[in-house]
């Protein structure tokens, strides 16, 4: 039993947010304590509970190139990966998969891919466009990386609600660990910087137990998004991925991915987090434990069967060999076997009530 973290636990419940000694205290050996995590993760359900209810909101997932023309180390999509083989859909393609969406009650689609800058502005913009005419109370999402100031802009302006990008990490240090030297830090943060001062819910996140990721990495991260205040956060464990510099990389920490959704969830009550694939992955029940620990967004695939296998960040991804209307399905039931329920809602961000100690 270790008081302190307890207390700490309690203390972040209250005023949402903690000093850099405290988070080093706090996160400093807690995935070993598994009474600790139960404890986060009872207090971070029952705040999710009283801001989002007993309703899970599900985004559908287009990933519409493999194409990427960055090489993150820990990425199967790298460039550098020459085994794998790439794909493009048209832009046919896509609206096709958002329509099978639509019908199994998706209202938000998520169009992601590499960073392939074979789709122009005008590809992208004429997209969301589209989608937006043709399904009015659907929110879209993009998540097609790093882009300029103008670019990010004129997305938005053609109807994008909201944008994904991880920060990946908040120390710089070990950003350049993960990534080649052409890839910095600054610019990661500019561009989320950027995404929120054009009015996108935002999501951020990172990969936990990344390479050379410490307690200290992990602090500067919960520093990071507490000051940032990300409308939305993607956490899932690090998977190593065989034909990547990271192969024999250790995976992530099961355990400490849902103790930091836990934390997060009581850092920033409102977000929307995501049981993500990853969590799916290195467990098979870890997307329900993941909402058990806080989380209130499920992200299934939309894509066609006949490219699943391609997009593979990491080794044996999950899904890959269903189709979008039996992951609709198996989500359902395993929020039903939780005591949730999946919404049929474009489950935006809910705006703070003013009734917690730190709103803005
Ligand atoms: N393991 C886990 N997550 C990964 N991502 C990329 N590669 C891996 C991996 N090997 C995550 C990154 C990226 C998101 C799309 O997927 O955080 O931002
Ligand atoms: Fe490309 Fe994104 Fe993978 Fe990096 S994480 S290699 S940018 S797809
Ligand atoms: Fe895809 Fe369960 S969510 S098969």
């Amino acid at each position: 039993m270790n008081n302190e973290k307890y207390i700490l636990i309690d203390k972040l419940a209250e005023t949402n947010e903690l000093s850099r000694e405290e988070w080093m205290i706090l996160l400093d050996g807690a995935g070993e304590d598994e009474e600790l995590l139960k404890y986060a993760a009872s207090k971070a359900r029952a705040v999710a509970d009283q801001v989002y209810g007993k309703e899970v909101f599900i985004r559908g997932i287009v990933e519409f190139s493999n194409i990427c023309n960055k090489n993150c180390y820990y990425c199967g999509l790298r460039a550098g990966n020459s085994k794998l083989t790439r794909y493009r859909l048209t832009e046919e393609d896509i609206l096709a998969c958002c329509e099978d969406g639509y019908k199994y009650g998706f209202r938000t689609f998520v169009l992601q891919s590499g960073e392939d800058p074979y789709y122009t502005d005008d590809v992208i913009c004429d997209l969301v466009r589209r989608l937006k005419k043709d399904y009015p109370e659907c929110a879209v999402t993009l998540s097609i990386g790093e882009k300029s100031y103008e670019q990010y802009k004129a997305y938005r302006e053609a109807g994008a609600d909201r944008y994904l990008l991880r920060h990946e990490t908040a120390n710089e240090e070990h950003y350049g660990k993960l990534h080649p030297e052409n890839m910095s830090w600054s610019n990661r943060m500019r561009c989320l910087k950027d995404l929120k001062s054009l009015g996108y819910q935002t999501g951020c996140g990172v990969m936990i137990g990344s390479p050379e990721q410490t307690v200290e990495c992990l602090v500067d991260d919960m520093m990071f998004m507490q000051e940032f205040k990300p409308e939305m956060i993607g956490l899932g464990p690090f998977l190593p991925h065989s034909d990547t510099p990271f192969r024999d990389k250790d995976k992530g920490s099961y355990e400490m991915t849902l103790f930091l959704i836990s934390l997060c969830r009581l850092m920033l009550p409102n977000a929307l987090i995501p049981a993500t694939t990853a969590l799916g992955t290195i467990r098979p029940n870890g997307r329900e434990q993941g909402i058990l620990a806080g989380a209130n967004v499920i992200m299934p695939n939309l894509s066609p069967l006949t490219v699943r296998d391609k997009y593979m960040l990491y080794d044996n991804k999950i899904c890959t060999g269903d189709t979008s209307n039996e992951c609709r399905g198996c989500i359902e039931r395993r929020m039903e076997s939780i005591g949730y329920k999946v919404a049929i809602t474009r489950g935006d961000y809910k705006m703070c009530n003013g009734v917690r100690p730190h709103c803005t």
